[in-house]
């Protein structure tokens, strides 16, 4: 008698227990998922088979990304508008490059960190690759506004460059734009940051404060994730304005993509990457949980309630890399001089 009724005990704990899955299973549920914390399983999503990872590409990417003189006028450097000290942006609404010209449809810069988790890039999605994007903003006249040719020139004239493409290409590669590009894109893909979130997702419990689980339950709960899911929670276009209009969209005259989608954008970091949206037009990270309530879902989030998802979202503030600033090579009497024009 005693045992049936301990045994009836049991059985009842453990349906009460089963029926509430944990936070983090209904976190897998929807889609989301840990950056991994065996070093390699991580490499594995990060690397590129066709284009390994090496140390001296790294390396050599992360010179290239410093480096003011693949712009034309010799001071815009990809760390210009992808502050790595500054969440990966550049904290302004829209970015500014050559000559001070604005991004033609007021576009705000996205963070590159963690961006090697985004199936796709740009805010209309329109490139996957990051060795290929890079190549973009080398030569867009509003951003670094340099020609391939003064990119290989500067690059050629300086001998320390030279000797590092060899040593981390290969003896008998030859130099080529695409192979700047490229390096640049290798740094970008170890540009990844661990945060509280991913310990928790992990197996930690504690890594997350109450209200951070409170703040999580609620992102789940009100449907966040159908767009904001995989590792990177974003990084695939999804449609915008679903349910109401969104208050600035004039400004710039951003359409998305051919079918008006937009890539919805990372949120590891998105504490420190303001201001937000497309155009750079809502500076508070409160305000633009609210206003994704009622133009994406329909639905009015509370101020308590958004107080308690931006709390859950600074636990996506990641630990950055360690990145010693490089000592850049000298240029040479051949190396084509700033073109301010
Ligand atoms: C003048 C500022 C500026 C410079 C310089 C610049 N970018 Fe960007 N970057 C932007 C803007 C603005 C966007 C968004 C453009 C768009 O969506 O059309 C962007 C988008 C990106 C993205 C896509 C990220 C995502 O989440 O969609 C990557 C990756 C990137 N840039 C890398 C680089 C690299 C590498 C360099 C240097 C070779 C560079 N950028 C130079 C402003 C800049
Ligand atoms: C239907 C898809 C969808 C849903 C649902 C959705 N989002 Fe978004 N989210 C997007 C897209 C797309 C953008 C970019 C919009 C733009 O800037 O044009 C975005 C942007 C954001 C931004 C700004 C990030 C930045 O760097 O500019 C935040 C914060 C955000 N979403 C949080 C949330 C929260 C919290 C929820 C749930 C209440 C949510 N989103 C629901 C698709 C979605």
């Amino acid at each position: 008698m005693y045992g049936v009724k301990i045994f009836l005990l049991v059985m009842v704990s453990l349906s009460v227990l089963g029926a509430r899955e944990s936070l983090s299973q209904q976190a897998l549920k929807q889609r989301l998922e840990p950056i991994p914390s065996d070093e390699k399983t991580l490499f594995s999503y990060i690397n590129d088979p066709s284009d390994p990872i090496s140390e001296d590409k790294v390396e050599l990417g992360k010179k290239l990304y410093f480096d003011p003189r693949i712009s034309k006028s010799g001071l815009i450097s990809c760390n210009t508008c992808h502050n790595l000290g500054m969440g990966g942006v550049d904290g302004v609404e829209t970015s500014i490059g050559h000559k001070w010209t604005m991004n033609p449809n007021h576009l705000n810069a996205p963070t590159v960190y963690n961006s090697v988790f985004n199936k796709v890039q740009l805010w209309d999605g329109r490139v996957s690759h990051l060795e290929i994007q890079a190549q973009s903003p080398i030569q867009s006249e509003a951003e670094m506004a340099a020609s391939t040719e003064l990119v290989m020139e500067r690059i050629t004239s300086i001998p320390e460059y030279v000797a590092e493409f060899k040593k981390a290409y290969g003896k008998d590669v030859n130099i080529t734009f695409e192979k700047i590009a490229s390096a640049i894109g290798v740094f970008e893909r170890t540009l990844v940051t661990p945060s509280p979130y991913d310990d928790f997702l992990n197996g930690n419990e504690d890594a997350l404060s109450k209200t951070q689980k409170e703040g999580f339950e609620l992102f789940l709960e009100k449907g966040c994730t159908k767009c904001h899911y995989g590792i990177a929670l974003g990084g695939t276009v999804q449609p915008f304005q679903v349910a109401a209009k969104y208050k600035f969209i004039e400004i710039g005259n951003f359409k998305g993509n051919e079918n008006g989608m937009v890539k919805t954008p990372t949120l590891r970091n998105v504490a420190e990457t303001y201001p937000y949206f497309h155009n750079g037009q809502v500076w508070s990270l409160k305000q633009s949980i609210m206003d994704m309530g009622s133009i994406q879902l329909g639905i009015k989030i509370s101020s308590k309630d958004a107080d308690l998802m931006m709390d859950f979202m600074h636990a996506l503030t990641g630990r950055k890399p360690v990145i010693i600033y490089p000592m850049l090579p000298r240029s040479t009497i051949k190396t084509p001089k700033p073109d301010m024009n």
